[in-house]
């Protein structure tokens, strides 16, 4: 066995303990139905080897996780316009924080803040249809984990979009400043499907595995984007993909990583691998508590710091 399996599997049998700490997202009523024991960790190295441990093939909700994704799209389409409509800052906030809006003429300072991601998904649904933007999506992603198997759940989907007050609340207060150019319900419309898109550890750690190699996913051997590119999503995820659990994430584990209130975690160790966690609980920041202990313990065994 590898040694990177010997330290997948210590990892796996360590935090079972911790398995059911941390608060299960309720907020979206469908999350709320999700065993909060699971635990599932997968890694795929930049030479193609898998490790992976515990539900580690079993999907999950993969929520603010796409927001990676997204936010590759846009970029793709629009270039370094993408930046005069969201910023590249940390907010400081909570991911569905509105207060620095007011101030910011409408300008979400990240990606990947809701307001961010929101704004992001106007960019991609520029056009096209919504349904339109979402299939590009699930395609795009399908395509980096080189997995036609990929599905949007459309019972998530459709919960979120019951409830999902706070994020009508950011879109209209974004499109009263002029700041998304298509209808609020079809903007919201793809953001909430793209979050909806189901993925096991193993299919989100293949997605992930061209941040890893420089822009190139070494087992399809396409290029999806610049090296330059990977290196700046890295950064942004580094500084912004835990909201204002960025500080806390960078300091414990020191990768690049990107959460999601599903439960998930998409982490880079540029050079090395892509690493997916997912266990349901999460801490008072919305990020997985044992998803980012897993991450922590294993960043400590590979030296994959990036400081
Ligand atoms: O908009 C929302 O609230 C969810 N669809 C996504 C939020 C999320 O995943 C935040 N992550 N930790």
């Amino acid at each position: 066995m590898s040694d990177l399996q010997a330290i997948v599997d210590e990892i796996h049998a360590k935090l079972q303990k911790r398995l059911g700490e941390g608060k299960v997202a309720d907020y979206i009523p469908q999350l709320a139905h999700v065993d909060p024991k699971k635990f599932g960790i997968a890694l795929v190295t930049t030479d193609g080897n898998v490790h992976s441990a515990g539900d580690c093939n079993e999907p999950f909700s993969i929520q603010s996780v796409s927001k990676v994704f997204t936010l590759t799209l846009a970029l793709g389409k629009h270039g370094e316009t993408t930046w005069n409509r969201v910023g590249r800052e940390p907010s400081g906030s909570a991911f569905n924080s509105i207060i620095q809006l007011e101030h910011e003429e409408g300008k979400p300072r990240n990606p990947f803040i809701n307001a961010g991601a929101i704004a992001v998904s106007d960019l991609v649904l520029a056009g096209h249809t919504p349904r339109e933007a979402i299939g590009e999506i699930l395609r795009f992603v399908r395509y980096l984990a080189d997995d036609d198997t990929i599905a949007i759940d459309p019972a998530v989907a459709k919960s979120e979009e019951a409830t999902g007050f706070r994020n009508f609340a950011l879109a209209n207060f974004m499109r009263s400043f002029g700041k998304l150019s298509h209808p609020v319900e079809h903007v919201l419309g793809v953001y909430f499907h793209h979050c909806a898109i189901a993925m096991t550890c193993t299919q989100l750690a293949r997605a992930g595995l061209f941040l890893a190699a420089s822009g190139r996913n070494p087992m399809t051997g396409h290029t999806v984007v610049s090296s330059q590119r990977a290196r700046r999503i890295n950064a942004l995820m580094l500084t912004c993909g835990h909201y204002d659990g960025s500080g806390e994430f960078a300091y414990r584990v020191g990768l690049p990583g990107k959460s999601g209130v599903g439960g998930g975690i998409m982490a880079v160790a540029p050079g090395q691998a892509s690493i997916a966690v997912w266990s349901p609980g999460l801490n008072h920041n919305g990020n997985s508590l044992v998803g980012s202990l897993a991450l922590e313990m294993l960043a400590d065994r590979t030296g994959w710091s990036v400081f």
